[in-house]
């Protein structure tokens, strides 16, 4: 049998999401850096991570945070330097932890000379057909192309001017200032191989790569069928056959995964990854499609981190990827949170969160009900406890190991997330899972996210922090041996210890009434979703309770009961 544990380092990997404008700012100007990055490594690798993911740290006016690439080769000037990444790819690889890119090929910034250039060249110029510009409709071209909407708000296509000689639209999916690529020309795709190329010299393992569900068009860009009556304003952009999930993007993709390789082919000694970011949350054949040995090595499951807090849903959650995983190879890459969601301790607290129809497919829908995060806290950490015994890659995302929850009060006149202002405030948009991190108890550096400065002053956090924030920072859940932190770091140790030498193959199993079950060779992990405590079926489940190796809350010595809302792990010896 093969050796269970000689596979590359992705397959299953923890890796750590890093949302730098956020994470830690080393020049006390209020903005994230990489230099805070470098000087909070120990934090990291103290969770016992394998690679950080970084948040787009290109040049970018940051009209999207990034997501607006205006130069694809260099770090965005608030950040840092390329001395500065440099300096924190040693510092990462001295701790052996890798660092993942995020690569933003759907769409530029408007920013991007190749945009600059397109605006001053003339219709049907080769400038222009590295985007999509098309003539308007009506008498003198004054209405849009299409009825196409953008994914942020409002009509997916801005007009150039007002010039009867040009007066050309360029498409958008997200928003004006991030117009779309057309993957169809050359010079787009020779592009990201030189991405490629510049970055993996500078020693990125991977890339994790964005938006890849509205790459590719149907190349006569018709109108939208109309879209059922109560399908959200952020939801439309999503069901348009025409732009998402097309065949023109795969193309793309396999012209990744050949520069990949070529790459790889010329540099042996690399194991270099890319995962593709898409909500394909019940469409396990999208998954498969995505990750064909020429295209992605995974794709993100998203199905757990929307689930709601019930166990048929849990269950269901977790067996496409487990499906994809035994009939492809493809590893699974699980997370419950990430920048564009409302972090799960909200989540998972809201009053309706146990609803099996509580589950959505938006990832930017909130709901409104009440959350008692007390109870979230308890439901992220058994939710943690599953995702860790499982194969595949986790992300984590920064914050979550702190139990940090949704900041939903931001002053409306601080909010910066495109989101928020496309839709006029109808949607509150993502700033609340972005606020920058809490490192200490000490208000006046913002917790500590600022330093830097010779005479100790901090500029205003970019993104305001509420009170109590500090209650919430390493410093403060050190201290007091914090149950959500140190269940973090107990199960990066109990993964490494049980988990890691297991196949790749787990199975959902009936683990008798009330209990979400799963196998993975000799560890049997069980989570109690209901609210109450429920008798263990041990003959069921084929474990004794001195197997236990790790619980999400404290168990009652010598019951065999499983209290609410907890995971705990069993591992036999044979
Ligand atoms: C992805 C990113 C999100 C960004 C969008 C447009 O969904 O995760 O943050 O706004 O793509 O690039
Ligand atoms: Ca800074």
């Amino acid at each position: 049998m093969a050796d269970e544990t000689q596979r590359p380092w992705w397959h299953d990997a923890l890796i750590y999401q890093v949302y730098v404008r956020s994470f830690a700012d080393a020049n006390g100007d209020g903005i994230g850096d990489l230099d805070g990055i470098r000087s909070r490594l120990d934090h990291i690798a103290s969770l016992g991570a394998d690679a950080i993911w970084l948040n787009p740290c290109y040049p970018s006016p940051q009209r999207d945070h990034g997501y607006d690439v205006s130069n694809y080769f260099d770090i965005h000037d608030e950040y840092g330097t390329l001395d500065d990444f440099d300096a924190l790819v040693s510092a990462a690889d001295a701790r052996g932890i890798k660092i993942l890119m995020d690569l933003v090929p759907s769409h530029c910034s408007d920013e991007h000379r190749w945009f600059v250039a397109a605006l001053a060249a003339a219709p049907g110029s080769p400038e222009r057909a590295r985007f999509y510009f098309r003539d308007g409709k009506g008498e003198h071209g004054e209405e849009p192309p299409n009825n196409w909407q953008a994914a942020f708000g409002g009509s997916a296509w801005t007009r150039i001017n007002d010039d009867p000689n040009d007066g050309q639209w360029y498409l958008a999916t997200f928003t004006p200032y991030q117009p779309d690529l057309d993957h169809t020309n050359p010079e787009v795709g020779q592009l990201f191989t030189e991405i490629f190329e510049f970055w993996f010299d500078r020693g990125v393992e991977g890339f994790r790569v964005d938006a890849v569900a509205g790459t590719g068009k149907h190349p006569d860009l018709p109108d939208q069928p109309p879209v059922g009556p109560d399908t959200g304003v952020l939801d439309i952009t999503w069901q348009n056959p025409y732009s998402v999930f097309r065949e023109e993007g795969h193309e793309a993709w396999r012209h990744f995964r050949a520069s990949l390789d070529d790459y790889g082919q010329r540099h042996p000694d690399r194991e270099l990854m890319m995962v593709a970011e898409a909500y394909a949350v019940r469409r396990p054949e999208l998954i498969k499609k995505f990750t064909e040995p020429d295209q992605f090595d995974q794709m993100f499951s998203f199905d757990l981190m929307l689930t709601p807090w019930h166990k048929e849903s849990i269950e269901r959650a977790m067996q496409d990827p487990l499906e994809i995983l035994e009939s492809t190879g493809t590893p699974p890459a699980w997370t419950l949170n990430n920048h564009d969601i409302q972090r799960i301790v909200t989540r998972l607290g809201r009053s309706d969160a146990d609803q099996p129809e509580s589950w959505t497919n938006n990832n930017l829908a909130l709901s409104g009900a009440d959350a008692d995060l007390a109870l979230g806290e308890r439901r992220s950490r058994a939710m943690a406890a599953l995702i860790f015994a499982l194969p595949g890659n986790l992300f984590l995302y920064q914050g979550e190991e702190f139990g940090l929850p949704e900041v939903l009060d931001i002053p409306a006149d601080r909010r910066e997330d495109p989101v928020f202002h496309r839709t006029d405030g109808a949607e509150i948009g993502r700033d609340g899972c972005r606020i920058p991190m809490p490192w200490t108890t000490d208000a006046a550096t913002s917790y500590g996210f600022s330093t830097g400065r010779a005479d100790g002053s901090v500029g205003e956090p970019w993104l305001p922090q509420p009170d109590g924030w500090g209650d919430r920072s390493l410093a403060a859940l050190d201290d007091e041996a914090a149950p959500t932190l140190s269940l973090y770091r107990r199960l990066g140790d109990t993964r490494a210890k049980f988990a890691a030498s297991q196949p790749m193959h787990a199975t959902v199993f009936d683990g008798g009434p009330g209990v979400v079950a799963v196998r993975r060779g000799s560890l049997v992990v069980v989570v109690n979703p209901s609210a109450e405590a429920v008798e263990l079926d041990l003959g069921r489940l084929g474990v004794s309770m001195d197997q236990v190796v790790l619980a999400s809350e404290p168990l009652d010595a010598g019951s065999s009961t499983i209290p609410s809302d907890t995971t705990i792990w069993f591992v036999s010896s044979d």
